[in-house]
């Protein structure tokens, strides 16, 4: 957020007590995951963005002073801004207070991946409501874009082969968590818990015989 999204977001998740936009909240599934993200309640918007969040606007955030929908903020914090669920294999839904998004993400090379992202907000009851709304949209794709611009480098990264291994840091532990998944489930370990597809589509986990 603060490197990254330094224009396009520019304080709206950080702040002198949050600099570098440390989660709230992380929770492992088996297979899936969630966490959740503050911003920052001191940020002041610009102009357009002030008009826009009068009508529903949610991305960057400026009324701390409603309640999140039930089930959203599960660190119960009064910063909360964004929930993250990521279903296994390649589904995400982005939770905020007024709408939520989602990903598809499809292989379609060993190199390459289609990403699908959808907005979904409640039907607008009025222009100044669809403004607000076509304003969170493009701002979501500002970052978004952001977020892919830095996947594309990392994958030409590692197409080079000059890098043998990438660390993860501790925040990173979703990433952990979703290679040891991806590992045990198409079997490129030999631990104690294999993972097999059940019926009805459902994936679930076994002990190994
Ligand atoms: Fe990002």
């Amino acid at each position: 957020m603060a490197f990254l999204h330094r224009r396009s977001a520019r304080d709206s998740y950080t702040d002198r007590k949050n600099p570098f936009s440390h989660a709230l909240y992380f929770k492992l599934f088996p297979l899936h995951q969630r966490w959740s993200l503050p911003a920052n309640p001191e940020y002041r918007p610009s102009p357009l963005e002030a008009v826009a969040y009068r009508y529903a606007s949610f991305v960057l955030k400026s009324d701390f002073t409603r309640e999140p929908p039930k089930g959203v903020n599960p660190a119960q914090d009064p910063n909360w801004v964004l929930n993250i669920n990521a279903v296994f294999p390649n589904y995400t839904i982005d939770m905020l207070e007024n709408g939520y998004f989602t990903y598809n993400f499809w292989p379609i090379a060993v190199d390459r991946t289609l990403w699908e992202v959808r907005a979904y907000f409640p039907h607008p009851r009025n222009a100044a409501e669809r403004f607000s709304q076509e304003h969170a949209r493009v701002t979501y794709r500002d970052l978004i874009m952001e977020d892919a611009s830095t996947m594309e480098n990392t994958q030409a990264v590692i197409a080079s082969g000059a890098k043998t291994h990438f660390n993860f840091q501790d925040e990173e532990l979703l990433l952990r968590h979703d290679n040891k998944v991806l590992a045990e489930y198409i079997g490129l370990t030999n631990g104690r818990v294999r993972v097999r597809r059940g019926g009805g589509g459902n994936h679930v986990r076994r002990p190994a015989a």
